[in-house]
């Protein structure tokens, strides 16, 4: 009785925790890629990409700490980068706000720096070391803005009092070697809570939240107020807003609770996997069982109790709002069935990690067919065709073929498996919704392989079925040539999409035919269908088709239809993009051959110049 008696007011009392992923400021430098590109006479094509990697580095760093910096020389724009969570988050909470504010602040590239306030972490990255900046005369800044009100008649003096009051011991404690760097504290109904970069000293801590103080002092009678400030932020609020005794944990007691209320929905689902069976199956998830690693987590080859051959993934994520998310989506994805789609069989949620069973596939994925040096074997023309027009048909069901869209994110051929028969069948594609940006606190950012990934998704993260069908093009392109990608490489002339589109423009797709056929394809069929990769590739996202007309194209090209004219990708040169580009600031370099500046280029002239992509020749 008295279990249940616990059970019971746990579940009534759940500790609830808050990533507090609210936007107090962004700020966006005003040098960009592109201009410093122009004054220094080069440009800088590996911004992006180096932009990228360097937050899949903080990631990786966050998932276990509250503070990461970071930084990756270049002869041409160094950048560097630091995170910081609030101390009183929890390390699930850090790394959501964490999560929150890289997916928001690639909406300043191409500037070449910026900072993001979040209520409840920071994250900035900047072209020289920052790390040690407290306080930055032309770019601090206060928020005094609130949903809240202000204080008003005769409260108000005690109210400033005590918001000075709370301010000024908050910045005592945390400016000195005791509070490393945070404090938290209430005065009379005014809640504060200061926390300064873990890379400053104590003293420059200080003088950080001193500036901060006086700041939000200005803000009053505001019921609330934030200083953002190089090195620091401080805010204060009549509502509390931070968590007790300096660091929220992930509470054992509660997550158990719900992971326990969910397994008994899942009990009755077909769906659950014990995870001590997944854990035997794999052998405690041996190395060597490793068939792969993908964006949300690795994948092992599993033996079942009943002898069938599984593959078990193991998930990054798991913490309680995740769980949430996920079981949602297990529900989804079990429910979609098409020829062309991995098979979910079921998944495990109770013990330390989540897990999601998946069908076996006996030919590995794609690029071991495609890519190999030592190719496992050379596919021939209709075994290309058949896996082109397979997977298209399997994204055309995930994008409306049933109840719910689905993006997938990650189309490349490595998440493309082979069933016995070289049958494609899409792998990946379940957590892709759960961990879009429309879900800002699952989101862990940009995901995604460079290479494969639509140019206004990396700049804007804007996430539509046309980012699938960009992956989709660039894919079709690698299977009919046998090689790589990719427009973001540094190599102007081996850029897989660049040749392609020369080609076109001399009408001699053909040439670009995988030489290891010898010749053997329908010279007509191979032409429409790399036309048809073009056609997905195309800059302008309204411009590519979906995928429905992209599968009716495939399977016409053995008629005699008209595959459309396709319009450039998103690699060409601000010159052959026409005049009518050349008022806006970045822009106009004269030969922009990649990366950063190359997308910059793109996102003017297809907004300030609709026409122009198509007017050049
Ligand atoms: C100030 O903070 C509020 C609350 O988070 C936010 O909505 C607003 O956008 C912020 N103002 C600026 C200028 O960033
Ligand atoms: C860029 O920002 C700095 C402050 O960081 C300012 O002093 C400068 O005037 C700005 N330049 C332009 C062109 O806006
Ligand atoms: C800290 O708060 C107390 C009242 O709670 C006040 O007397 C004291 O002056 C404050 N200290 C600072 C440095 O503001
Ligand atoms: C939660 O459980 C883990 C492993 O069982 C343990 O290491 C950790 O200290 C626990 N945390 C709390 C807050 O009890
Ligand atoms: C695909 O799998 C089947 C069944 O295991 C096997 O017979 C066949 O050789 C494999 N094909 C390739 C190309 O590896
Ligand atoms: C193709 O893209 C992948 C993924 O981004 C990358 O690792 C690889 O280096 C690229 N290959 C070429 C030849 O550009």
């Amino acid at each position: 009785m008295l279990v249940s008696l616990f059970f019971l007011l746990a579940l009534l009392s759940p500790s609830r925790s808050d990533p507090r992923i609210y936007e107090a400021g962004l700020l966006c430098g005003n040098a960009t890629a592109g201009m410093t590109a122009r004054k220094s006479g080069g440009t800088d094509p590996s911004y992006v990409p180096r932009f990228v990697k360097e937050m899949e580095v903080l990631s990786q760093r966050m998932a276990t700490h509250h503070f990461a910096t970071h930084f990756i020389d270049s002869t041409v724009v160094p950048i560097y980068v630091l995170s910081q969570c609030h101390r009183d988050l929890s390390q699930t909470d850090c790394l959501l706000c964490f999560a929150a504010s890289r997916t928001k602040l690639p909406r300043c590239l191409p500037s070449l720096s910026a900072r993001i306030f979040f209520d409840g972490c920071f994250l900035r990255y900047d072209t020289y070391r920052f790390f040690e900046e407290s306080v930055d005369a032309s770019r601090d800044s206060s928020n005094c803005s609130s949903g809240l009100g202000s204080v008003e008649g005769p409260d108000r003096p005690k109210f400033e009092e005590s918001m000075s009051y709370a301010v000024g011991n908050v910045t005592e404690i945390a400016g000195s070697g005791r509070g490393g760097g945070f404090g938290a504290m209430e005065v009379r109904g005014v809640y504060t809570l200061g926390q300064c970069w873990s890379s400053l000293s104590s003293g420059e801590c200080k003088v950080c939240l001193e500036k901060a103080g006086e700041e939000v002092r200005r803000c009053a009678p505001s019921r609330e107020g934030r200083a953002l400030n190089a090195g620091c932020y401080l805010r204060y609020s009549t509502v509390k807003f931070y968590n007790d005794g300096g660091k929220a944990e992930d509470s054992n007691n509660s997550e158990n609770i719900y992971l326990r209320q969910i397994s008994i929905g899942v009990d009755r689902s077909s769906l659950n996997f014990k995870y001590e069976t997944l854990e035997k199956a794999t052998n405690n998830f041996e190395a060597s069982r490793k068939i792969g690693q993908g964006g949300t987590g690795s994948v092992y080859k599993g033996t079942l109790p009943n002898g069938q051959t599984v593959a078990v993934k193991r998930l990054v994520y798991n913490t309680r709002q995740w769980v949430d998310e996920f079981f949602n989506e297990v529900n989804l994805i079990s429910g979609i069935h098409h020829k062309n789609l991995v098979k979910l069989l079921g998944c495990s949620i109770e013990g330390p990690e989540s897990l999601l069973v998946y069908e076996y596939m006996v030919n590995k994925s794609l690029d071991h067919y495609i890519f190999d040096k030592n190719k496992i074997q050379t596919l021939n023309w209709k075994q290309r065709f058949n896996i082109i027009v397979g997977t298209a048909e399997g994204l055309a069901h995930l994008h409306c073929g049933c109840k719910v869209r689905i993006i997938h994110r990650d189309i490349k051929s490595s998440n493309v498996l082979l069933d016995e028969n070289l049958n494609p069948k899409i792998a990946d594609f379940g957590l892709a919704r759960s961990f879009g940006p429309d879900m800002s606190h699952l989101s862990t950012g940009i995901a995604g392989t460079l290479g494969y990934m639509a140019p206004e998704y990396v700049v804007r993260g804007q996430l539509t079925e046309k980012v699938d069908v960009y992956s989709f093009g660039v894919l079709v392109l690698e299977i009919v040539c046998g090689r790589r990608n990719s427009s973001f490489i540094e190599n102007s002339a081996g850029s897989l999409l660049q040749m392609m589109w020369r080609l076109y423009k001399l009408n001699s797709l053909c040439e670009a035919v995988d030489p290891s056929l010898e010749g053997n394809f329908p010279r007509e069929e191979a032409a429409d269908v790399l036309k048809i990769g073009l056609l997905c590739t195309q800059a302008s996202a309204a411009d590519r088709p979906v995928m429905a007309r992209v599968l009716e194209m495939l399977l016409l090209t053995k008629g005699d239809s008209e595959v459309p004219e396709p319009n450039q990708p998103p690699f060409l040169s601000a010159r052959a993009m026409g005049s009518a580009s050349s008022t806006t600031s970045y822009s106009t370099n004269s030969l922009i051959s990649n990366g950063a500046t190359k997308m910059a280029t793109f996102y003017t002239s297809s907004e300030c110049s609709s026409t122009g992509s198509k007017s050049h020749g």
